[in-house]
């Protein structure tokens, strides 16, 4: 099993204005701090000078949502791992199902960046899950391992990430997969990266999916549910303080 030390992170998706991020952090920092587990907040692109030049990073790690498949060049709107790193960022998360969903593209590309990240020297926040249909006809791991054996195998280990595994059923339906699902599938995972990962027992293993402070604390409980990636209840400090309390025993 992975050290005992559970990863809280808030994915603040398309929410809040640059202004009011450092508010919403300093909030949540009051409470996070001498926590024993990681912190690790997302917002939109815009908001990560503000957080990171106002020097209220410490006590918490800065991840954004998303970046670029290439260093630097003629690529219109996007933004490059060395733009985050220059930032303060040391995650990032990639492969999450909104981004899938927008572009065919985006499941093409992740290994791309997935690479890149690490040679760059982010964290990446490795997104995995099932769409309804999946679930319904049974066909759940086999969606899941396919998405484990496209996306990651190409990586010698699995040193620098973070799995999330976020059944696209559960996100911002308010229809949580229940704590049993999510440790049979968390155990999936860990039992298919075996198969190729000789430390695949030390990789942290997040669930995501309507996460709220009331069902926090029995995904908590489980042995292979090692923290969360949270929607939207990380915009809500008195939701937020509570999971990340869910998340320290
Ligand atoms: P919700 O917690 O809003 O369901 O979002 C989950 C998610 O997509 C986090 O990345």
């Amino acid at each position: 099993m992975p050290s005992s030390k559970h990863i809280v992170v808030a994915n603040w998706k398309m929410n809040k204005l640059p202004s009011q991020a450092k508010p919403l952090v300093a909030e949540i920092l009051m409470s996070y701090l001498k926590k024993n587990s990681d912190l690790i907040v997302c917002p939109p692109y815009t908001h990560l000078a503000n957080i990171s030049a106002n020097k209220i990073i410490s006590g918490f790690y800065l991840g954004a949502q998303n970046m670029s498949e290439f260093e630097s060049g003629a690529h219109t709107g996007e933004i490059s791992a060395d733009m985050l790193l220059d930032l303060g960022c040391t995650h990032v998360i990639i492969g999450h199902s909104e981004r899938r969903m927008m572009s065919e593209k985006e499941n093409i590309i992740i290994p791309q960046k997935i690479s890149l990240a690490l040679q760059k020297g982010l964290k990446v926040i490795y997104c995995c899950g099932e769409n309804l249909e999946s679930r319904e006809s049974k066909q759940e791991e086999t969606f899941v391992s396919n998405q484990l054996k496209n996306d990651l195998y190409h990586l010698e280990n699995l040193d620098k990430i973070i799995i999330a595994y976020e059944p696209i059923w559960a996100i911002g339906t308010g229809k949580t997969a229940t704590s049993d699902q999510a440790e049979a599938m968390h155990a999936f995972i860990r039992q298919t990266l075996s198969e190729k990962y000789s430390n695949s027992d030390q990789v942290k293993i997040l669930y995501g999916g309507s996460v709220k402070a009331s069902n926090a604390s029995e995904f908590a409980k489980k042995e292979n549910i090692n923290g969360v990636l949270v929607g939207g209840a990380s915009l809500i400090p008195v939701d937020f303080i509570e999971i990340i309390e869910a998340f320290n025993s």
